[in-house]
């Protein structure tokens, strides 16, 4: 059964997934198994029950969510976090709590991430007020029930559970010292009310959710974050959410595989001095890590384990790269590709350290192995196209998302 093509565009309206992200298998799924979860049998009538029925349409979208989440993922932008507001922030406002965004928040490791890194940092607990927004009620329900199981913990830093969580039957219990700093909420980022009656925020998370939006609802998702960041706050994208559109209003910020970004509007106007311009054009500085840390700073969760982590090498090396520890996944990776031989998800690691390192050259070179190896690797098509967005080439990146969107559709019908 092919569901109507009218489904996809109300979910594209909904959630502003890019055709490519929402493959028609994939959408056809969900489809089939709502319609048997209602009684429907009959597309049709199913479109005419969608329509008419907004709860439906929130229930089919949480059939294609991607939830995927885990605490202080990617590391690297939870220490530039605690830079910035113990190093920056505090010495501006010396008395107000700083107010954080995350969206989408999923099913809330990352919010509690952001708090338990500003705890770490020697932030008061009633300086820290974040809000968490996802468009899923279900992650959401399971970020404020905040009981989580052994793939939340894959960054696997030492000593994390045993300081904020208490073991349950039901998996680890965060402390509710932590849980009380986060307001969550139902929202999406391209809904014409989300900024309606949010204030301002320092720092915004909006990790993992752009790179699945077309460009104009990209766009229309950075507008709206750029209105809701303060002058002087600073937004956090993913490792592969760095894309043109963004640097319509942002600029990036020094901070080596943080993915931050700065207002535009609130650099300095062109030909004055500003000390950034050492190290990039129109750059803000992030503050460095200090080389003797403040005593009240205790170190931060995400560099607490040095230990390698277990499984092969590839394995190593996907958890190094979802750490943050680019440079020793990347040994990782080589590492197996010496024992093993070639391996596409091995070259497409190596393209994402290299892409996260601003390398695009390289990243290219190993995504195109990864594609050369595995034709269908859809990531890396993703990737690739994206690489191709960046340096302006429009038709070989609309090649590469239909060839990805084929790729999916292939893993989907498998
Ligand atoms: C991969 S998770 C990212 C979570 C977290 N930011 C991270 O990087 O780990 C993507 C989340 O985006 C949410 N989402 C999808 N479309 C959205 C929208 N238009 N507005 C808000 N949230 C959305 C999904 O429900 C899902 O929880």
């Amino acid at each position: 059964m092919t569901p109507p093509p009218e489904i996809a565009e109300m979910l594209h309206r909904a959630m502003g997934f890019d055709a490519a992200a929402l493959s028609e298998s994939a959408v056809g799924r969900a489809v089939r198994k709502r319609m048997s979860q209602c009684g429907q049998r009959d597309p049709s009538s199913y479109l005419v029950y969608l329509r008419a029925s907004p709860l439906e349409l929130a229930q089919l979208v949480e059939e294609l969510v991607v939830p995927e989440t885990w605490f202080f993922r990617d590391g690297k932008p939870f220490e530039a976090l605690q830079r910035f507001v113990m190093e920056e922030w505090l010495a501006a406002n010396p008395e107000r709590p700083l107010r954080l965004l995350s969206v989408p928040c999923s099913s809330g490791e990352e919010p509690y991430s952001a708090v338990m890194a500003l705890l770490d940092a020697g932030l008061p607990p009633e300086r820290i007020s974040v809000d968490g927004v996802d468009i899923s009620n279900v992650a959401l329900a399971k970020a404020r029930r905040a009981v989580y199981g052994r793939n939340s913990f894959r960054g696997a830093y030492p000593g994390l559970q045993e300081r904020y969580f208490t073991a349950t039957p039901h998996g680890w219990l965060l402390h509710e010292a932590v849980r009380k700093r986060v307001n969550f909420s139902q929202g999406n980022l391209l809904g014409d009310d989300f900024s309606l009656l949010r204030g301002a925020y320092d720092v915004i998370f909006c990790r993992n959710l752009l790179i699945y939006f077309d460009d104009q609802n990209r766009e229309r998702a950075l507008s709206v974050l750029e209105r809701l960041l303060l002058p002087r706050g600073v937004l956090f994208v993913g490792h592969a959410e760095s894309a043109p559109v963004l640097e319509k209003w942002f600029v990036s910020v020094a901070s080596p595989h943080a993915f931050a970004y700065c207002k535009k509007s609130a650099l300095p106007a062109q030909g004055k001095a500003q000390p950034s311009r050492a190290r990039g054009e129109g750059r803000r500085e992030m503050p460095r890590q200090p080389e003797k840390p403040a005593a009240r700073l205790r170190p931060p969760v995400a560099v607490v384990s040095k230990e390698p982590p277990a499984g092969n090498a590839l394995e190593q090396a996907q958890r190094l790269a979802d750490q943050g520890r680019l440079a020793e996944a990347a040994v990782q990776c080589e590492a197996f590709l010496r024992e093993q031989g070639a391996s596409a998800q091995a070259y497409y690691l190596l393209g994402l350290v290299h892409d996260a390192g601003a390398d695009a050259e390289n990243a290219r070179e190993f995504f195109g192995k990864a594609v050369y190896l595995e034709p269908n690797h859809y990531e890396a098509l993703v990737q690739l196209a994206l690489l191709a967005e960046r340096q302006g080439e429009v038709r070989t990146a609309a090649q590469l998302r239909q060839r990805a969107q084929r790729a999916q559709q292939r893993r989907g019908n498998k």
